[in-house]
């Protein structure tokens, strides 16, 4: 748990809402220095990385937070937070599983392992289990198509040639590391 900065004041000088810890956004001012001053929005996606892995999804407030830090119109940050994937736009389960439904994963039955994900959590794409353990999204190419069919696990970490006897024992492993997680937790994922 994340303790929220005190307000602050944004370019026009408005109030605006800290949501983010202070390590947060000292990592958010170390990826703006890597741009000129005036070109601080090419950190966007950094920023709202960063925001995502505290905060675990991104609510208006937070997209507006980033915006803030950033000096940027909020449905500009709005924009990309919405047009890639690894941006949950609501609140997902423990584990993320983004399914590549992309033609050259499909042709390696990529189709099969996203069918027998869904009949084995019992949840469609855009989902939550009912445990919270695992939301279940399509994906588009994740550049490996040489290991086709594949799926990231909260966005980062990679599973290749996805058969069902893989898929059981990353179901498992996963499992396994999500005790507490409260049942009844439902949600959907944008
Ligand atoms: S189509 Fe699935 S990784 Fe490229």
């Amino acid at each position: 748990m994340t303790t929220p900065t005190p307000a602050s004041s944004n370019d026009n000088g408005e109030l605006t809402s800290r949501l983010l810890s202070e390590a947060a956004y000292a990592k958010i001012a170390r990826e703006v220095a890597k741009y000129p001053p005036d070109q601080k929005q090419a950190a966007v996606m950094a920023s709202l990385t960063i925001a995502q892995q505290e905060k675990g999804w991104m609510s208006p407030e937070v997209v507006e937070d980033v915006a803030n830090t950033l000096g940027m119109p909020p449905i500009a940050v709005h924009e990309v937070a919405t047009f890639y994937t690894m941006y949950n736009t609501a609140p997902v389960g423990r584990f993320k599983l983004t399914v590549c439904t992309n033609l050259p994963c499909a042709l390696r039955h990529g189709d099969r392992a996203g069918q027998y994900l869904q009949r084995t959590l019992g949840v469609g794409y855009g989902e939550t289990t009912t445990d919270g353990v695992f939301s279940l999204r399509e994906g588009e190419c994740m550049g490996a198509c040489a290991d086709a069919p594949v799926l990231l696990v909260n966005d980062t970490r990679m599973e290749s040639f996805c058969d069902e006897v893989k898929l059981d024992a990353l179901l498992e492993e996963l499992r396994a590391k999500a005790p507490g997680v409260n049942p009844g937790n439902r949600v959907d994922v944008a």
